[in-house]
C-alpha cells in the first residue's frame, strides 16, 4: 500500500519550490501526496519564519497535529510529523524540547536527506534534527523532477549576504549560493519536456546570481536569461525576488532583447526614506531605485512593477513614511505587498531604540495599502480592451472557463475548451474585476 504525505507550504515561492522537491524525495520512498492530514501517514510542515509570531503558529499547528497523532494511536495507527523550513532551522533542537512529539525537524538545506531520515524513523522510530549547512550542496543530491505544471519554479540561487537588520533569511538560508549554470540549464530542459511553458527562476537575491559555467567563469542571472530562452517550447521566463543593487545593465538590457522575459518585475524597496534604509542596511538611496526603475523602463516602456514594503520601522517618522509615499506616487506600481515592521528575535532591527507602537503601525500600512491598491486597479484597468498572452495554466472559477496568468501576473479566466490547458493563448481583456481579469479568445 502506499504511504500517504500532506506537505503544507507557508512562505516564500522557494518553500513551493521545496515542498514540490521534498514530494520527489518521499516520493522514492513510497508516499504518494494526499488533500488532508486525516488522510495522512506523514505530515510535512514547510514553515516561514519572515514574520510576526512564526514559531508560536507552528507550534500551535503542531499542537492540533498531535491531538490527530493521539486519536490515530488510539486507533493503532500512527502518524509522523516532520518540521522543515525556516522556522525549524531557526528553532533546531528547542523544537523537538517544546514539541516532544515532532518526529523531524529538517532546515532547508538538508532537503536530500529526509529520504534516509523518514526511512530511519520508519524502520527504528529514529527521532532526528537536522539543522546542518552540509557541504555537499543539496541540489546535486535530489533526485530529478517527474512531473511540472505548465507555470513552474526552479530555484537557483539561494541564502543571502546583505543582512538587512529587519531580515532572518541570512540566518535561515545561510549565505548566498548559487547554482552551477549546467545544473539550472538541464533542470530547466527536464521541465520544459514534462510541460513547463513558464519558468519562474527563484532566489532571495535572485539577481546576485553568478552560477559556475564549464569555462570555469561565472554567469550572470542576464546571460541565464538569454541562455534559457533558447530552449524551444520554454515560453516564458520569469525572475524573483531581486534586490535593487543586484540589478546591473545586462539584466536590464535583457528586458529590451529577450521577448520570452516578461515585463513584470518585483523589486522591493522597503522604503522611501534615505534615512530609513540607510538604518535597514539596504545599501542603497531612494534615488538610486528610481533610477533602476527609469532603466528598465528605458529598456522595455510596458514593464510593470511590484514592491515590497515595510512601515513602522524603528525610527520611522511621519516624514520618513510621506517619503515612502511619495516614492509609490513616483513609481507607480502595479502590484506590491506591505508589511508592519515586525521585530524578529536575533536581528539587529529588533534591538533598535525608537520601536513604534501597533497604532502607528497600522495607521501607516492603512494609509499605504490604500494608495496601492488604487495604482492597482487603475493598472488593471488599462488592461481592458487589450489582447493579452495568457499561459492557460488550470480550470477557471465557472464550468467551460480556463484560467492562467497575463504577462503582468494578473489572474485571467477565460472561456476555453481544455485542448488549450497548457499553452499560451491570445486573451482579450474584457473586465477587470477586483482580483482577476475576464477575457475571451481572441483567435
Ligand atoms: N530578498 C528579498 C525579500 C525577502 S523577505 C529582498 O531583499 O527584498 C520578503 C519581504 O518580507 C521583504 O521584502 C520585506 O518587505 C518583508 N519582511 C522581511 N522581514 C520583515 C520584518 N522583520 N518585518 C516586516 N516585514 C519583513
Ligand atoms: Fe532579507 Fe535583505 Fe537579504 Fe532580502 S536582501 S533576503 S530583505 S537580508
Ligand atoms: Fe519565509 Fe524562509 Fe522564505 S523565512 S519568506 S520561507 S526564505
Amino acid at each position: 500500500m502506499t504511504k500517504k504525505l500532506f506537505i503544507k507550504t507557508y512562505g516564500c515561492q522557494m518553500n513551493v519550490y521545496d515542498s514540490a522537491r521534498m514530494t520527489d524525495v518521499l516520493g522514492g520512498q513510497g508516499y504518494a501526496t494526499c488533500a488532508t492530514p486525516e488522510e495522512a501517514d506523514l505530515v510535512v510542515i514547510n514553515t516561514c519564519h519572515i514574520r510576526e509570531k512564526a514559531a508560536e503558529k507552528v507550534y500551535s499547528e503542531l499542537g492540533r497535529l498531535n491531538a490527530l497523532r493521539r486519536f490515530r494511536r488510539s486507533e493503532g495507527r500512527d502518524l509522523r510529523i516532520a518540521v522543515t523550513g525556516c522556522v525549524a532551522q531557526a528553532e533546531g533542537g528547542e523544537m523537538q524540547r517544546r514539541a516532544p512529539f515532532v518526529d523531524l525537524v529538517v532546515g532547508p538545506q538538508a532537503y536530500h536527506r529526509l529520504g534516509d531520515l523518514v526511512a530511519a524513523l520508519e524502520a527504528t522510530k529514529t527521532q532526528a534534527i537536522d539543522t546542518e549547512f552540509p557541504v555537499v550542496s543539496k541540489f546535486d543530491a535530489l533526485p530529478a523532477q517527474t512531473s511540472s505544471a505548465a507555470a513552474a519554479f526552479l530555484t537557483v540561487q539561494e541564502g543571502c549576504d546583505k543582512f538587512c537588520t529587519f531580515c532572518v533569511v541570512p540566518y535561515t538560508r545561510g549565505a548566498e549560493y548559487s547554482r552551477p549554470f549546467a545544473d539550472v540549464h538541464a533542470e530547466a530542459e527536464r521541465l520544459v519536456e514534462l510541460g513547463a511553458r513558464e519558468i519562474t527562476l527563484l532566489g532571495q537575491n535572485v539577481n546576485a546570481y553568478h552560477g559556475e559555467r564549464a569555462d570555469g567563469g561565472r554567469c550572470s542571472l542576464g546571460e541565464l536569461v538569454r541562455r534559457l530562452a533558447e530552449i524551444p517550447l520554454l515560453q516564458r521566463i520569469r525572475y524573483t525576488t531581486s534586490h535593487p543593487l543586484d540589478m546591473d545593465a545586462d539584466l536590464i538590457r535583457a528586458h529590451a532583447e529577450v521577448p520570452a522575459l516578461m515585463p513584470f518585475v518585483h523589486l522591493p524597496v522597503q522604503s522611501g526614506s534615505d534615512r530609513i534604509l540607510a538604518a535597514m542596511n539596504r545599501r542603497h538611496r531612494a534615488d538610486d531605485y528610481r533610477r533602476v526603475v527609469d532603466a528598465l523602463r528605458d529598456a522595455r516602456s510596458d514593464i510593470a512593477l511590484s514592491g515590497d514594503f515595510i512601515v513602522g520601522f524603528p525610527g520611522e517618522t511621519d516624514a520618513d513614511f510621506a517619503e515612502t509615499l511619495q516614492l509609490v506616487d513616483d513609481v507607480g506600481y502595479a502590484h506590491a505587498y506591505s508589511f508592519k515592521y515586525s521585530p524578529r528575535p536575533g536581528t539587529p532591527a529588533a534591538d533598535h531604540d525608537g520601536q513604534l507602537t501597533d497604532t502607528v503601525k497600522e495607521e501607516r500600512l492603512a494609509a499605504l495599502l490604500a494608495k496601492l491598491e488604487t495604482q492597482r486597479l487603475a493598472f488593471d484597468k488599462t488592461m481592458v480592451g487589450r489582447t493579452l498572452d495568457v499561459l492557460l495554466e488550470r480550470g477557471g472559477r465557472k464550468p467551460g472557463q480556463l484560467a492562467g496568468r497575463s504577462p503582468y501576473m494578473h489572474a485571467v479566466h477565460v472561456d476555453a475548451p481544455k485542448s488549450l490547458l497548457g499553452s499560451v493563448a491570445a486573451v482579450e481583456v474584457v473586465a477587470a474585476n477586483p482580483n482577476s481579469l475576464t477575457g475571451r479568445l481572441a483567435r
